[in-house]
Order: C-alpha cells, then sequence, then structure tokens
C-alpha cells in the first residue's frame, strides 16, 4: 500500500488536472493501492476525484463504495428523440438531420485524438451540469469516450449511439470511458460505467468515410482473432454495405460475453487489449504530427508487432505473423509505412508502451499464436524492459527490410 500523504505531501491540489498529474508524476500503478488512513489532512473532493479517475480508479483503503456491474441493454433499429438532452459528433449533426425535437443539443467540434482530453470533458461537463437529465451520446468512438465519461463523473444516466463500426462493435460496449492525458498517452484518465442502453443503428454507417469504416476494421479483426468460432474471417463486412444485424452483432457478442464475465479487467478482459500494447505507442507518437493515425489504423500495425513478439518467442511458427499480415492486407489495413519509418522514435515508443502497461520491471503483452489460440496458453507474456527495447529495435529492422509488402 503506497500512503497518499507520500505521494502529495502537504499539498492540496484545486484543479483534477493538479490531482492528477501529482498521481502521475509518482508513477503509481493500477494495482497500486492507496491508503488513505492516517492522511494528515482531510482528504480534498478534487484528489478523491483524481484517485477515481486516474487509469479509471485507483484502489483504496479504505474502500470506496464503487459498484461497477451493469450490464447495458443492447437494441436495434432507429431512434425518434424529443425533450432530452444530446452530446452529438458535429459530422453526425451535420451529415444526419436527426429528427430531434426540443432537444438541447451539445455538439461536439473538430473530434480528433487532440481533442480527447480533460478540456473537452470539463467544457461538455459544464454544459451537463444545468441539463442532468438523461443523456443521450450519438458519434463515434471519441465521443461515446468523453460523453460518456462525463456522465459518469457527474452520475447522469445515459444512451450511447455509436455511429462508426468502430464504436459499435468495441468503444459502446463494456463501460470503459475517458480521455487521453499527454504527456502519458491514451485514454489514462476516465471511469468504467455502462450505458443504460446502446442503441445500434446501422445506416448511419452509410456516411461514415471508408478510411474510417477500415480503422473499425481493424477492431473486427481484434474480435475475430480473440474468438474465431464466433464469426468467420469471411463474415467480417468488408464496406458498409455488407454490414448486417447479424454480422454486427455477431462482433458485438464477442465484446460483451467477455467483459460480462471480467468487467474489470482482472483477467480474461485483458484479450482486448490485443495489437493495443504497440497500436496506442504508435497511435501516441503520431498524433502530434500533421498525418496522425487513426485507432484502428495504430491497432492494425499494433497485432502486426504482437504477431512479430509471437513468431519470435514461441520460436515455433513465423506463419503467426505472415497470415496475421495477409488478412490485415486484405482488408487495407496496414497503410502509410513510410510515415511510420520517417517517424520512428524506439525511445519514444516504449515511453508510451511503459505508460499503457507496466508492472514493475515487465510489460504484460497478449499474445496469441492463431487466432483462438493464447500462447503458451496465458492470458499475457511478461517481457521485461531491457527485452521490449531489443523488440522494439528488432520491428523496426523488419520493417525496413518488408517495406515492400506493405506499399
Ligand atoms: N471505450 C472503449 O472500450 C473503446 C474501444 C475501442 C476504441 N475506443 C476509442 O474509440 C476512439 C475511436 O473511435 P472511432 O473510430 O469511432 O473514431 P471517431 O470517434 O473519431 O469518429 C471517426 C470520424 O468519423 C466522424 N463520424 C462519426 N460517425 C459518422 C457518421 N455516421 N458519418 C460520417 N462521419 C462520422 C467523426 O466526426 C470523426 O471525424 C478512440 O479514441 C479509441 O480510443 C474506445
Ligand atoms: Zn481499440
Amino acid at each position: 500500500m503506497i500512503k497518499l500523504t507520500d505521494i502529495i505531501g502537504d499539498q492540496q491540489p484545486h484543479h483534477l488536472r493538479e490531482g492528477l498529474e501529482l498521481l502521475f508524476q509518482a508513477k503509481i500503478k493500477r494495482s497500486d493501492v492507496i491508503d488513505l488512513s492516517n492522511s494528515n489532512h482531510e482528504i480534498t473532493l478534487t484528489m478523491k476525484d483524481a484517485l477515481r479517475t486516474y487509469k479509471r480508479g485507483l484502489m483504496t483503503h479504505p474502500s470506496s463504495d464503487d459498484q461497477f456491474t451493469q450490464e447495458s441493454k443492447i437494441e436495434f433499429g432507429s431512434l425518434l428523440l424529443s425533450n432530452k438532452t444530446i452530446i452529438i459528433d458535429s459530422n453526425v449533426y451535420a451529415k444526419w438531420s436527426l429528427k430531434t425535437p426540443d432537444c438541447k443539443h451539445i455538439v461536439i467540434d473538430e473530434v480528433n485524438e487532440k481533442n480527447k482530453n480533460l478540456d473537452t470533458f470539463f467544457h461538455i461537463c459544464h454544459q451537463l451540469k444545468n441539463h442532468p437529465s438523461h443523456v443521450f451520446i450519438i458519434g463515434g468512438g471519441i465521443v461515446c469516450d468523453i460523453g460518456a465519461f462525463c456522465c459518469a463523473f457527474l452520475d447522469i444516466p445515459f444512451t450511447l449511439v455509436p455511429t462508426t463500426l468502430l464504436a459499435m462493435i468495441d468503444a459502446a460496449i463494456g463501460g470503459k470511458c475517458g480521455v487521453n492525458f499527454e504527456p502519458y498517452g491514451k485514454n489514462q484518465v476516465g471511469l468504467f460505467a455502462s450505458a443504460n442502453q446502446v442503441y445500434v443503428d446501422i445506416d448511419f454507417l452509410s456516411t461514415l468515410p471508408p478510411r474510417e469504416f477500415r480503422s473499425g476494421l481493424a477492431e473486427a479483426y481484434k474480435h475475430y482473432f480473440i474468438d474465431p468460432n464466433a464469426i468467420a474471417f469471411d463474415d467480417i463486412p468488408q464496406n458498409a454495405v455488407d454490414c448486417n444485424k447479424e454480422n454486427i452483432l455477431k462482433l458485438i457478442e464477442i465484446k460483451k460475453s467477455i467483459v460480462i464475465k471480467d468487467p474489470r479487467e482482472k483477467s480474461l478482459r485483458k484479450t482486448l487489449n490485443f495489437g493495443h500494447t504497440f497500436g496506442h505507442a504508435l497511435e501516441s507518437l503520431l498524433t502530434p504530427s500533421s498525418n496522425p493515425f487513426l485507432h484502428g489504423e495504430s491497432v492494425a500495425w499494433g497485432i502486426v508487432f504482437a504477431q512479430f513478439l509471437s513468431s519470435r518467442i514461441s520460436k515455433q511458427d513465423t506463419n503467426y505473423l505472415d497470415n496475421a499480415i495477409k488478412d490485415l492486407l486484405s482488408l487495407n489495413l496496414l497503410t502509410n509505412i513510410n510515415w511510420i519509418l520517417e517517424h520512428w522514435d524506439s525511445k519514444k515508443l516504449f515511453f508510451y508502451i511503459e505508460q499503457d502497461k507496466k508492472n514493475n520491471q515487465d510489460i504484460q503483452v497478449v499474445l496469441y499464436g492463431k487466432p483462438g489460440e493464447l500462447l503458451n496458453n496465458q492470458m499475457t507474456e511478461s517481457i521485461k524492459y531491457d527485452e521490449m527495447k531489443e523488440y522494439l529495435s528488432r520491428f523496426h529492422q523488419f520493417l525496413l527490410e518488408n517495406k515492400q509488402r506493405f506499399l
């Protein structure tokens, strides 16, 4: 247990950002338990908020009465809203003349990873304070993640209406919500909180730009990899026209069945991080560049890195890597190899990897051999810091040598 007073000394943060900064600077891990007893002074509300949102909540002693077990009801069809508060993505608002009479709209402009941050969170929270009724959140994964975080933080019930493939099959399912916190990386601040309902309307996909659709395919491929018995590779929809209730439901069910068994990511849910160790690091590395990668684009490369590790660690089967590359290329993923090579920075990549999944001197990575078969039958493989640095440099070499395959 780590004493709170050892982390904050006699400081009294007045702003959530300051409280979070103290926890990040102290490099607190998600597995750490914070001892709140014998604090010299009363713990401020701000610090309590920092503790409950840092990496989606730290365990404390005495423990907080946090109960996250709720399961969202998933419904298909289109929604007619009236007299509601709606948080909506500006692109969806512009493209769809939604019949929403008497609704208060909070329109989120410039939806991108740079703006998925605490400023946007505070801006929305401020607007929600005067409208504490049930909120409908309509948009892609970014708007779903931020909107749900605001509602959960303010204890307002909410419904999610995902409008991208990625949000329908992944971001809107399972209760994780939050924002990025620079310079510490992706989704580092947030909560676990399920929507009362998730409303899936496949028609939204008809206006989704093809690049955004492909980004969602990376998560669909991840779901297939985790449970190839639940969906065949050929049933992964290749474009919006291929999407129907059956294949979208199959993909939703894969995630749903995992999060129901392990809502707090103690074990099984970790499999959903497949491809995300390197994927998040690459995404964070490229977010400040003039051509940031989309989440799924980064995850696709993350899956390649994971299979690269599997092939090296198992020393048995390089097909693991080649098969995944072949599949991902057939889904029109693994784009922009030149951009990755131009911006490659092993030190920064390692920094982000360490932030994401650190555990003492090891990095915990989810690795599969073939789809559906965890490597060595283990939920995660421990890789020492030095080994990870070595793998990163060997992967860089692999990309340089195999560049032609990705052009
Ligand atoms: N909470 C989770 O469990 C979870 C899981 C996976 C991903 N995520 C998060 O999801 C985010 C990515 O989500 P995303 O891929 O949906 O991206 P996104 O939210 O950025 O949306 C993609 C783009 O498409 C636009 N858009 C959305 N719906 C549209 C529509 N129907 N028609 C036209 N344009 C539309 C948006 O304005 C945006 O420009 C990442 O931040 C990622 O971390 C969260
Ligand atoms: Zn993801």
